[in-house]
């Protein structure tokens, strides 16, 4: 629960990152897809919002079934998206405002058009074969055993030219790498090189919990969850294919890579997409801290959004995290229901506050800062092969991915009204978007730059230290605790529930800096504090 000292305290400790899915934030040459230069020019944006690192989604040449995620040149830029020098300016530019620029790091697998695949599948001989996980066909059915992809159906393609299956845990198009073999290793080193070299200050490294599979390819146990969706990847316990010991090795691999760039060492940041339970979580942070900096916590997105669920849910996280590991925190991404969708618009301010005061990297998903909602996609626009091949469960990622929404013209700003989107915008987009929101006092995106601003302002809330409050100090829906920080510290308390609550505050006076609704900054705080129904409040306390 502790915190640290200024001096000691890194970038990526201190700041708040925003994640931009480039298909979606700006489009510079009018083609209905986003680029590089459009993030360019929303830079000024990002600089007043007040974040200080973006993580750019892949960028990279690919044939887009997964929309960047299946990569063809890890160390090229998408046409679509610009080029090398476009890149270079947006890093300059990035820097020149302090804004440090994340990449994704693809290393799990590759587009089958990657030239990789192209040789490997070319012979059972070509020295490239082994880069893959091939296995031969199985008596019978013919799959090699049960392992089942993410996006649905079997995890193995067969491929008639040579005779075997290859493994794949997304889309047939996106085989897995062999990370047992050297040369794949010193390959995808030699990319993070790349891009380091060039001056990138850090990666989210994708799926990372899939990176080894059993040696011995046994079945995968049936999942005796409640509920698992029939035909999904839910059916089954990956626990032979996914967070394998040896991924920790990969992983310490990756670091001392990284280690060896910047001054100090730990300058260059390295996020883990993981989606597991807190005490197999936090075994990514590596013993002595040799693993990933950040492995992404998502709990907040998959925990139910109760106080009492919440503080267990801290609590758990806190105790859990091995010493002089820092702890992180993310409320949306590219992959899951927008925030304002899952919550509702007022209980998503309270989330947003939650997020910005609580001890951890925070991670913004684009468009959240609006208040943006999950989009409706007709279904001849539906994109996300998630959606295609398991319709209607709710699954599908296009709705969280639509255009970002700059002004109330027509397509939101994001593209010329003469061009269609490459996504549908959001019906919203009149009233929900950059422009107005930023001439609202209390829009959302106001509420988002006023904890930002405080955040920066106050080093309690990103390197102090966090005090919990139990549960019976506090009551009912409220979800409460203490930032400090040398002599200052701050009480925030979150009505996480609609009905007005009130809450002892056991002696302790101060005075209100901040509300949810913007609406009661300097208020006097003495012995008790009301508040509204799904209302959030941080108090600085009298020392
Ligand atoms: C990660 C990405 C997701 C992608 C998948 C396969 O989960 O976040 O968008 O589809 O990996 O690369």
């Amino acid at each position: 629960m502790e915190g640290i000292s200024q001096s000691r305290s890194l970038w990526w400790q201190r700041g708040v990152i925003y994640q931009i899915y480039p298909r979606s934030f700006a489009d510079s040459n009018a083609d209905g897809v986003g680029d590089l230069l459009g993030i360019t020019s929303k830079l000024d944006y990002l600089s007043w919002l007040g974040i200080d690192a973006i993580w750019l989604s892949p960028i990279y040449p690919s044939p887009q079934l997964d929309f960047g995620y299946d990569i063809t040149d890890y160390t090229a830029i998408h046409p679509m998206f610009g080029t090398l020098r476009d890149f270079d300016t947006l890093l300059t530019e990035a820097h020149q405002r302090h804004i440090k620029v994340i990449l994704d790091y693809v290393p799990n697998h590759t587009s089958d058009q990657h030239p990789w695949f192209q040789k490997s599948r070319s012979s059972l001989h070509n020295p490239r074969r082994d880069w893959y996980i091939w296995h031969d066909p199985a008596p019978g059915s013919g799959l090699p055993n049960n392992w089942l992809s993410v996006f649905g159906g079997p995890a193995w393609t067969f491929d008639k030219q040579t005779g075997q299956y290859y493994y794949h845990a997304h889309l047939p198009e996106q085989p897995d790498l062999n990370w047992r073999h050297p040369q794949v290793r010193e390959a995808m080193r030699a990319i993070l090189r790349f891009w380091l070299d060039r001056g990138v200050d850090g990666f989210r490294v994708d799926a990372l919990r899939h990176l080894m599979k059993d040696r011995e390819f046994r079945d995968n146990p049936l999942n005796r969850g409640i509920g698992p969706r029939r035909g999904t990847f839910d059916t089954l316990s990956p626990l032979y294919t996914t967070d394998l010991p040896e991924v920790h090795e990969v992983m310490a691999e990756l670091r001392r890579e990284l280690d060896t760039y910047g001054t100090g060492g730990e300058d260059r940041l390295l996020i883990g997409e993981l989606y597991l339970p807190i005490n197999r979580l936090v075994r990514y942070y590596g013993e002595g801290n040799t693993g990933i900096h950040l492995p992404a916590n998502f709990h907040l997105i998959t925990t139910p959004w109760d106080a009492d669920k919440i503080a267990q849910l801290i609590i758990e996280y806190e105790a859990a995290l091995p010493p002089d590991s820092w702890p992180n925190w993310v409320l949306g991404n590219h992959d899951r229901s927008r925030l304002a969708s899952r919550l509702g618009g007022v209980q998503a301010r309270v989330a947003a506050m939650l997020l910005l005061t609580l001890r951890g990297t925070p991670t913004l998903y684009y468009g959240d800062e609006l208040g943006m909602r999950d989009a409706d996609i007709p279904p001849e626009k539906i994109q996300d092969p998630v959606e295609k091949n398991l319709p209607g469960q709710g699954l599908g990622r296009d709705p969280a991915r639509t255009p970002m929404q700059w002004y109330a013209t027509a397509n939101a700003g994001f593209c010329p009204s003469t061009v269609t989107p490459w996504l549908p915008v959001s019906s919203d987009y009149a009233t929900v978007n950059v422009t107005i929101e930023r001439a609202n006092p209390t829009s959302m995106l106001s509420l988002y730059r006023a904890l930002l601003t405080l955040r920066h302002a106050e080093p309690a809330f990103s390197i102090g230290d966090y005090i919990s409050i139990e549960a019976d100090e506090a009551n009912g829906h409220l979800l409460t605790y203490r930032r400090q920080w040398q002599d200052k510290s701050f009480l925030i308390a979150l009505n996480i529930g609609d009905e007005a609550q009130t809450l002892a505050t056991f002696a302790l006076r101060g005075h209100i800096v901040l509300t949810t609704q913007l609406d009661r900054q300097g208020e006097a705080v003495t012995e008790e504090l009301n508040l509204q129904g799904n209302e959030g409040v941080i108090v600085a306390l009298q020392s």
